[in-house]
C-alpha cells in the first residue's frame, strides 16, 4: 500500500518530538500499520534552519495554510497550541476533507463543539489523545477499554508542570519561581505558564475527561478553577502530618444532582497510589461501575511523551482513513446524537470535606468560638490541632479538618471567621478527598 501523507503545523517540543519518533520508529510503524506514514510538508517558524526532517525530500513553509490547502496531505498534525491561528487551520483542514490529529487541550476544550460538528459534516476524523495527560492513552481507555462501563468519577493529576512545581517545593524546599522557571525550560509549561499554575490547562483537560466519561457537551466555561499559587510550605508540613499529601487534581464525579467539574489543590491520603506521584509525572483514576478503580501513570508533559501520544493517534486515523462511520470510534465516545443533557453544578452546591488554617491570637477562647461558628453552620470537627507559636510569638496557627460539608456552608462559616478581631488574614481552605 502506498505512504499516508501526514503534514505537520509546528516543530517546536512537541511538533519536534513527533517529527523525531516518526522517523526513529518508521520501520515499527509499517510493521504495525502495513503501510509507511511519510512527513510530506511542514509548517513552523524558522522552518528553514531545523535539523530534524529532510529538507531534500519534504516541503517546508513558515505557512500553514500551505500544509492544510496541500492536496497531498492526507493527515493534519497541529502542534503550534494556542486557539485563535490553530481553530482556522483546523477548521480548513477539515473544509478540504482532510483528517486532524492535535495534542491542542485549549482548542478542544473550548472550541471542539464547532470542529468537532464540521469534522462530522466532513466525514473526517480528529483525533486528540495528546491533550490530556501527555504519554498516557487515557482517551483510548474511556473510549473504548472501559467502554462497558458507566463512569461515576475520576481524579487526576493532569497538569505536570504544577505536579512538577509541588514536588520540588515538598522535597527540596525549592521556591515556587525558580522551579517554574525550570519547568519553562524543559519544556512541560504553557506557553502562557499561568495556564499550569492556575489550573486553567488542568481544566481543560478535565472538560474533556468528563465529556468521554459522561457523554456530555464540551463545557469549559463551567469547570470550577482554583490553581496552586497560594498553597504554602506550611500547608504541605500540616497535611504530611496528617497523613495527607496535597495534589493539584482534576476531579469530576456523577452525582444525582449533576456532574461535579473542579480542578483545585486536594488533600489526599499519602497511603493512596496517587499521592505518590510525583515530578512531572501524572496520573488518572477512574472509577467505573464494573471495573471499580482502574489507575493510569506516565509522563503529562515533554516532547516525546506527548509524541508518543499524537504518533499513535496518527497510527489510528490511517488505520480506519477509508472505513464508513460506523466503524470509527465516536469522537467523544458516544453518538453526536445521544449526548446526555445533565447539568455542570456549580461549586457552591458541591460537598467535599476541608482542611482549614488560620492565624489566630494565642488567648483562651478563641477555639471555642470558632467551633461556635463551625456548629451553627452544621460543619462536624474531625479533627483540629493548635501549632507551637514561634518563640515570643503571640499568633498561633490553627488547623482544622472537617466532615463533609456544602460549599456554601463553609463559605458562610469561613467568612464568619475571618471576621474576629483575632483572627489575622484569610482562612486557608483546600479539600480533602479520599478517593476510596
Ligand atoms: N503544560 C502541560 C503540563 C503540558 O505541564 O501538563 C502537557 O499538556
Amino acid at each position: 500500500m502506498s505512504a499516508v501523507k501526514v503534514g505537520l503545523l509546528g516543530l517546536g517540543t512537541v511538533g519536534g518530538g513527533t517529527a523525531t519518533v516518526l522517523l526513529r520508529n518508521a520501520e515499527e510503524i509499517q510493521r504495525k500499520l502495513g503501510r509507511a506514514i511519510e512527513i510530506s510538508h511542514v509548517a513552523g517558524l524558522g522552518i528553514a534552519e531545523q535539523s530534524i526532517v529532510d529538507a531534500s525530500k519534504v516541503k517546508l513553509t513558515e505557512d500553514g495554510f500551505d500544509v492544510v490547502n496541500d492536496p497531498d496531505v492526507q493527515i493534519v498534525i497541529e502542534l503550534i497550541g494556542g486557539y485563535t491561528l490553530a481553530k482556522d487551520l483546523v477548521m480548513k483542514a477539515i473544509e478540504n476533507g482532510k483528517h486532524v490529529v492535535t495534542a491542542n487541550k485549549a482548542l478542544i476544550a473550548t472550541h471542539g463543539p464547532e470542529i468537532l460538528k464540521a469534522a462530522n459534516a466532513n466525514g473526517v476524523n480528529v483525533a486528540y489523545e495528546a491533550a490530556v495527560a501527555g504519554g498516557i492513552p487515557i482517551i483510548k481507555a474511556l473510549r473504548e477499554g472501559l467502554a462497558g462501563n458507566q463512569i461515576e468519577w475520576i481524579a487526576g493529576i493532569i497538569n505536570g508542570t504544577g505536579n512538577f512545581i509541588l514536588t520540588e517545593m515538598r522535597d527540596k524546599g525549592r521556591d515556587f519561581d525558580d522551579v517554574l522557571k525550570e519547568a519553562q525550560a524543559l519544556g512541560y509549561a504553557e506557553a502562557d505558564p499561568t495556564f499550569d499554575v492556575e489550573g486553567i490547562d488542568a481544566a481543560h483537560k478535565l472538560t474533556i475527561l468528563a465529556s468521554l466519561a459522561y457523554g456530555i457537551e464540551l463545557q469549559f466555561e463551567k469547570c470550577y478553577t482554583e490553581g496552586i499559587s497560594k498553597i504554602t510550605p506550611d500547608d504541605v508540613n500540616y497535611a504530611q502530618e496528617l497523613g495527607y499529601s496535597i495534589k493539584h487534581l482534576g476531579i469530576t464525579r456523577k452525582t444525582d444532582d449533576g456532574i461535579e467539574l473542579r480542578v483545585h489543590p486536594t488533600l489526599i491520603p499519602q497511603k493512596r497510589l496517587i499521592a505518590n506521584v510525583d515530578g512531572v509525572m501524572n496520573a488518572v483514576l477512574v472509577y467505573g461501575d464494573a471495573v471499580g478503580p482502574t489507575l493510569y501513570y506516565g509522563a503529562g508533559a515533554g516532547a516525546e511523551p506527548t509524541a508518543s501520544a499524537v504518533v499513535a493517534d496518527i497510527i489510528d486515523t490511517v488505520r480506519t482513513i477509508d472505513a464508513p462511520v460506523e466503524h470509527k470510534v465516536p469522537m467523544l465516545g458516544f453518538q453526536t446524537d445521544s449526548m446526555a443533557d445533565v447539568p455542570v453544578m456549580a461549586i457552591d452546591d458541591i460537598e467535599t470535606a476541608c482542611y482549614l488554617r488560620m492565624t489566630a491570637l494565642d488567648k483562651p477562647g478563641v477555639l471555642a468560638e470558632i467551633s461556635d461558628v463551625f456548629a451553627k453552620h452544621s460543619i462536624s470537627i474531625e479533627a483540629v490541632s493548635q501549632k507551637e507559636p514561634a518563640e515570643g510569638a503571640d499568633k498561633v496557627h490553627v488547623v482544622l479538618l472537617t466532615q463533609k460539608v456544602r460549599e456554601s456552608n463553609m463559605n458562610a462559616a469561613i467568612a464568619e471567621v475571618e471576621n474576629f478581631d483575632e483572627i489575622e488574614g484569610a482562612v486557608a481552605r483546600i479539600r480533602v478527598e479520599q478517593l476510596g
